[in-house]
């Protein structure tokens, strides 16, 4: 192979910027001359296709964000537009792509595969919800940023004897909750994949007060079946403790990756830019344990996330 492109595409992560940087300068020490793609599936759509060198991606592994830009594309959703991308891609030559994203990115990708692009999926997200890679780039330095903000607030919530509910992102996956919360000492942690009682964590807090505890959090993942305002009414009508909440939105996308997602985001990018190389079929690349694997793109996309029970009952114990 030697022309391939490469993007990022749905919620951007830091890390990503390292990543496509792994991908340019490994796809060019291979010789091979690489396209970056701006703003995603939509850009590709238009033709937003440039050549990268050396130095397009100097000074930039420290950077949050992805210097393509990014873009979640409805249309691309069907099948004329896939097409349509697929005639852009052949126009300017590029057999291979590279795409920086999450699930509906690498869905994206599969149809381009399906019409005989090769694709390669570097697993951009900070939820941390793909099922074929023990990690996510952009997931460490979330929860790092969580960690902190968990302990700013934890400073007002205690002094104010408060309880508050502090809502991270994760509409199906609850790892940015759970790794926050067990880390940063949440006396409750809410998950989507836990079904939630509210009428227990009131009887707890309740229980907490009596046994002279001062203030309470508690960390809830956006895409739990109760409305973050909802639970914090609930809990200061039963408990008659005042209850907050702080929702942390995209404060958790932002910022400067950390070693982890530095480290992650390399190896996986030179990995799916040396796939392409070898000319083998698309997969998405991950990692497992130590090691840097890559699985059949489709397979990859139909393993579903497994929720590590025993890592919430230990985070339950210890709160
Ligand atoms: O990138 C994933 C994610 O951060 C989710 O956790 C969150 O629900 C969503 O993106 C929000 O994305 P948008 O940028 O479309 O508002």
């Amino acid at each position: 192979m030697k022309r391939i492109g490469v993007l990022t595409s749905g919620g951007d992560a830091p890390g990503m910027n390292a990543a496509l940087r792994a991908v340019v300068r490994t796809g060019l020490s291979l010789d091979m001359e690489v396209f970056g793609i701006s703003h995603g599936y939509e850009g590709l759509l238009e033709g937003e296709i440039e050549e990268m060198k050396w130095h397009s991606v100097g000074d930039i592994m420290q950077r949050g964000g992805t210097i393509l830009r990014t873009a979640r594309s409805k249309r691309f959703r069907e099948e004329k537009w896939q097409d349509h991308a697929v005639n852009i891609l052949n126009a300017f030559g590029i057999e291979g792509l590279v795409v920086i994203g999450g699930n509906g990115s690498f869905a994206g990708g599969l149809q381009l595969a399906k019409r005989g692009i090769k694709v390669m999926g570097v697993p951009g997200t900070i939820d941390n919800d793909l099922g074929y890679t023990d990690y996510t780039i952009g997931f460490d330095t979330a929860v790092n940023t969580v960690l902190d903000l968990i302990s700013n607030i934890r400073d007002t919530s205690s002094s104010h004897e408060r309880c508050t509910v502090i809502e991270v992102m994760g509409r199906h996956c609850g790892d940015i909750a759970l790794h926050s919360g067990l880390t940063g000492g949440a006396d409750f942690i809410l998950v989507p994949e836990i079904p939630v009682d509210v009428n227990s964590i009131c009887r707890e807090v309740l229980r907490g007060k009596q046994a002279g505890k001062r203030h309470n959090l508690i960390i809830k993942a956006e895409g739990v079946d109760i409305a973050t305002n909802e639970l914090v009414q609930r809990l200061e009508d039963v408990t008659g403790i005042e209850t907050r909440e702080v929702v942390l939105g995209y404060i958790q996308r932002g910022g400067s990756p950390t070693q982890r997602d530095r480290m992650l985001a390399s190896v996986t990018g030179a990995k799916a830019a040396r796939l392409l190389y070898d000319d083998v079929e698309s997969r998405a690349v991950g990692v497992r344990g130590e090691e840097v694997i890559s699985v059949e793109l489709e397979e990859a996309l139909n393993m579903k996330r497994e929720f590590i029970k025993d890592l919430y009952d230990l985070a339950t114990r210890l709160s």
